[in-house]
């Protein structure tokens, strides 16, 4: 197979764009999907003061590499989760790959907080990964707001944002709809959230991070049993299989036509946020759910109320 654009021999065959491209031309591609997602959905502009959150998978490290290569303003946010040899792996490709490339990190110790993965873990009388997922939000927002960051970017990727948008449908969960997209504007107590590759897949940010060499960490976390939405994941493949470009075009159609209605829905429904109680951060609880962790973990509170 040759390449579309410069007829040099084919590395990476795209079926859904109905082309194929050697290296160079391949991140070209990649580059103008990124500047068009960020473009399209008006996510930032050389302005803005962007922390990137990295957890050293290739999605966030190519996502690092790519928002400074167009010169954007960004630093990276690493959460060490404090998970035995699992953490330290991780927070050391990411702290290399910063260094090899001259970009600016904040590494945030959950153990320092009172939140190291292992003790939430033994205090919690559910699956670890909520609790973890809600304790990273929370610390990236954090981060974000009191470093005068103007957004958080995270590297969710088509795949990504389609599993979770299927899951969402199968469910007609309103309130979930309604947040979804590469865009969620500032509100009150929240940081702007940006994710530039919801055009890109899987397949695409992996070929990408090879391509630059990026060297990235791989092995699943401990806690979990294998990655999220796998089984969603799948069907879709399997559907992008026989009708290539569907992923993009059903995301895009939410974008367009879904969202905005699941958005007045919540509107509605209203759902009212106040202060945390003790750390000032929006609910609608009145202590948040990561405060309510950390009692558990200290012993406090009984991890019940934590739940
Ligand atoms: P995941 O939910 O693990 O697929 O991660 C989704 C995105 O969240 C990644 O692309 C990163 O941008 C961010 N992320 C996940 N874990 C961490 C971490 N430990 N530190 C910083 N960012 C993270
Ligand atoms: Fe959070 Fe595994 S439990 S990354
Ligand atoms: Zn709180």
């Amino acid at each position: 197979m040759k390449c579309t654009r410069c007829k040099a021999t084919a590395v990476v065959a795209l079926p859904s764009h109905h082309a194929g491209f050697c290296p160079d031309c391949f991140k070209d591609f990649f580059t103008r999907q990124v500047e068009k997602g960020i473009r399209r959905q008006q996510l930032f502009t050389p302005e803005d003061n962007i922390l990137v959150a990295i957890s050293g998978g290739k999605d966030s490290l190519a996502l690092m590499l790519e928002l400074a290569r167009l010169e954007y303003r960004v630093t990276g946010l690493h959460i060490d989760l404090g998970i035995p040899n699992s953490s330290e792996a991780a927070r050391s490709v990411v702290e290399q790959f910063c260094d090899k490339h001259g970009l600016k990190l904040i590494v945030k110790e959950m153990a320092a907080e009172g939140l190291a993965i292992p003790d939430v873990k033994k205090r919690l009388n559910r699956p670890i990964c909520s609790a973890c997922g809600k304790i990273k939000r929370y610390y990236f927002n954090k981060v974000a707001l009191d470093g005068g960051f103007t957004a958080l970017a995270t590297g969710h990727n088509l795949d990504d944002e389609i599993a979770r948008l299927f899951s969402n449908v199968l469910r007609w969960d309103a309130a979930y709809l309604a947040d979804q997209g590469p865009y969620l504007p500032a509100t009150g107590g929240f940081a702007k959230k940006v994710k530039p590759f919801w055009r890109l897949s899987e397949f695409e940010t992996a070929n990408y991070a090879f391509l630059q060499g990026i060297e990235y960490h791989t092995a699943p976390c401990p806690y979990s049993k294998g990655a999220s939405f796998t089984m969603h994941k799948r069907l879709w493949a399997d559907l992008e299989e026989e009708m290539p470009g569907r992923k993009l075009d059903f995301y895009r159609g939410f974008l367009a036509e879904g969202r905005a209605h699941f958005a007045t829905v919540k509107e509605e429904e209203g759902e009212k946020l106040a202060p945390c109680s003790d750390c000032g951060y929006p609910t609608s609880a009145g202590t948040c759910g990561v405060c309510r962790i950390k009692r558990a973990v200290a012993g406090i509170e009984a991890p019940e109320a934590a739940e």
